[in-house]
């Protein structure tokens, strides 16, 4: 294989992608490396401010974005998202399903059954509205890729979180689902089981030195993640390189779901 060759197959030029959480974290390292590797990328977001920050940036890098407001817990808010990546940027390759949020952690016993609810729309009806709308478009234009961001709580039970552990797990069922019904057709559909990573998520947690020292020790690798790591295995999942890959529920944990 020509050295160019190996280059290209994790290019990303040419692409359109959507990427739903853009505005922070892990979708917002993602959408960057997506955009550097030659992606125009749409940043989906509920919240403005740091939606617009991920596209200034990505321009003032040289590369392509454009920002919209979303809900993704919202049908209306998802499918004019796809269209606003198509009417924009002339179609849509891959997505990145990622926006989500824990809200509270509480026994089962004291769970409300509106955080009940809401933890689910948020992180797991919002990954099948996205998957609805995202095919829709791909099928009509020959494939994509898709990755969802699951969590070490979506293979794992994970105690005083059993809404966020359930929703979790059901964005692997999405995934699996998505993967058996569409890979014939061109879409590859794939997962990522992200382990504890610095972000505002996950801030409260770093904040106790004793919570801090828990969490890096359920970790082999010593240490939680950083977003960019995340965002070198999305991205390569989104790009032509994961080619055979797909209904995979990729392990970016440090070695958490190992134990
Ligand atoms: N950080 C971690 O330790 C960790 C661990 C496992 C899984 N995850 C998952 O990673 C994903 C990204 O989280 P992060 O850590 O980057 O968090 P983050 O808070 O840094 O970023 C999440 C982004 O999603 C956006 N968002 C929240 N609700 C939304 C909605 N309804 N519609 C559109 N956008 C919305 C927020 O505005 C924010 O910009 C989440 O699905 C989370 O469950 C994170």
């Amino acid at each position: 294989m020509q050295k160019s060759e190996a280059f290209d197959r994790v290019s990303m030029a040419g692409k359109v992608v959507t990427v739903t959480g853009g505005g922070r974290g892990i979708g917002a390292a993602t959408a960057r490396l997506c955009a550097a590797r030659g992606a125009s990328v749409v940043i989906a977001d509920l919240d403005e401010e740091p939606g617009n920050e991920t596209v200034t940036e990505i321009q003032r890098d040289g590369g392509t974005a454009a920002f919209i407001r979303t809900d993704v817990t919202q049908e209306d808010d998802v499918r004019a998202m796809v269209d606003f990546a198509v009417s924009t940027f002339g179609g849509l390759h891959a997505s990145f399903n990622n926006a989500g949020t824990n809200l509270a952690n509480l026994i089962v016993t004291e769970v409300p059954l509106e955080q009940w609810q809401r933890n689910l729309s948020i992180n797991l009806t919002s990954v099948f509205l996205c998957v609805k709308y995202q095919i829709t478009h791909m099928l009509a234009n020959g494939g994509g890729s898709i990755v969802n961001n699951s969590s070490a709580a979506g293979v794992v039970g994970m105690p005083k979180l059993i809404d966020y552990t359930a929703a979790k797990h059901g964005v692997i069922g999405v995934t699996r689902a998505m993967a058996a019904e569409m890979s014939g057709q061109g879409i590859r559909v794939n997962a990522i089981v992200t382990g504890a990573t610095e972000t505002r998520l996950s801030a409260d947690y770093m904040k106790q030195p004793d919570l801090r020292a828990m969490l890096e020790g359920a970790h082999p690798i010593g240490r939680i993640g950083k977003p960019h790591e995340l965002a070198e295995t999305v991205s390569w999942l989104l790009s032509d390189a994961a080619s055979f890959v797909t209904g995979s529920c990729v392990a970016v944990d440090g070695g958490y779901t190992a134990m």
